[in-house]
């Protein structure tokens, strides 16, 4: 299955590999709710390269593989490492393969986790390549919508944000395609899907771009919230023209439907206000809590440590 590949797009996990991938991340869940210590990957080590900031993604990584009984190396910033020599990735990863067993990267370059692919032996994960891809976030982001709701078929998720930036979103949104699900995207007019990831939905998906979030918060069963990305915007004033656009409140969440959730891939910055947090509905800090058994998951299949 996952034995040895590399994650560096939502397209390197099969159709029919998630339910493995869930039914693996229930088991890690269950073990870390009763304490268990697995060693699982006892003696394996992973690599992390952090050339871009992160708390949750890097953290989760790194606590999956100790919970798992391996251990990490890790270089957190290009300063502090010979890429501010002039290393190239390519060199970086080359050298990494002989300390790691696994190599887990981040790098404001879209690609850069697919080069680094082709030149190592070891398996490489993405954990976010500019405004390219997330995968691992997104399988996480199924994982929780899955849990609580119960099914990702027959739902409405709508999407908003900076739907041209997120990578979360275009990892999300081609995911989704393989669920019989109803989309609507809600973003500012410059912040909109790239072509290049709307050209890859299917034709007939069931996806609509809405103007405004009211007139869809009534029917959505996930609303997925995301942060303006300020560090991709090459002009600051286009930044500041879209600033603010989205704040969900509580009269917003007022307006939702029973048993809907709202999902961040977090950080936020005002996009949600603090009183949403103490709603039944708020799942975002319970969605970065799956953070740390998905990747347990993944580690430890691809790792062959289960
Ligand atoms: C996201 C990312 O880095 O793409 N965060 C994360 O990994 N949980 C989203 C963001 O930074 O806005």
């Amino acid at each position: 299955m996952l034995k040895n590949r590399s994650i560096v797009s939502i397209d390197d996990i099969g159709d029919n590999e998630l339910d493995d991938i869930f039914k693996a991340t229930d088991e890690m869940s269950n073990a870390l709710k009763q304490g268990k210590v697995l060693k699982l990957l006892d003696g394996m080590v992973m690599a992390t390269f952090f050339y871009e900031p992160s708390t949750r993604t890097r953290l989760s990584f790194e606590s999956a593989m100790h919970r798992l009984g391996g251990s990490v190396i890790s270089v957190s910033e290009a300063k502090s490492s010979s890429v501010s020599k002039g290393e190239t990735l390519a060199d970086t990863v080359r050298m990494a393969e002989g300390y790691a067993d696994i190599i887990v990267i981040r790098h404001p370059m879209e690609g850069a986790a697919k080069l680094a692919s082709r030149f190592s032996s070891k398996p490489i994960i993405n954990a976010g390549d500019g405004s390219g891809q997330h995968p691992t976030q997104t399988i996480l982001d199924l994982y929780t919508i899955k849990r609580e709701l119960g099914e990702i078929n027959g739902k409405e998720i709508t999407i908003v944000g900076d739907l041209r930036y997120g990578r979360t979103v275009h990892s999300l949104l081609l995911a989704l395609t393989k669920f019989d699900v109803s989309i609507n995207l809600v973003s500012p007019e410059i912040l909109k899907v790239p072509d290049h990831i709307l050209s890859r939905l299917p034709k007939g998906i069931k996806m609509k771009v809405a103007n405004d979030l009211d007139s869809v918060m009534e029917h959505t069963d996930v609303l997925y919230v995301t942060r303006i990305q300020k560090e991709r915007f090459s002009d600051q004033t286009e930044y500041q023209s879209v600033i603010g656009s989205y704040s969900i409140d509580m009269e917003a969440v007022s307006k939702m439907k029973e048993d809907s959730i709202i999902m961040h891939p977090l950080p936020r910055v005002d996009e949600i206000a603090p009183d949403v947090d103490s709603s039944p509905k708020a799942a975002y800090f319970r969605q970065a809590g799956n953070g740390v058994p998905v990747r347990m998951a993944l580690v430890s299949m691809i790792l062959g440590g289960k």
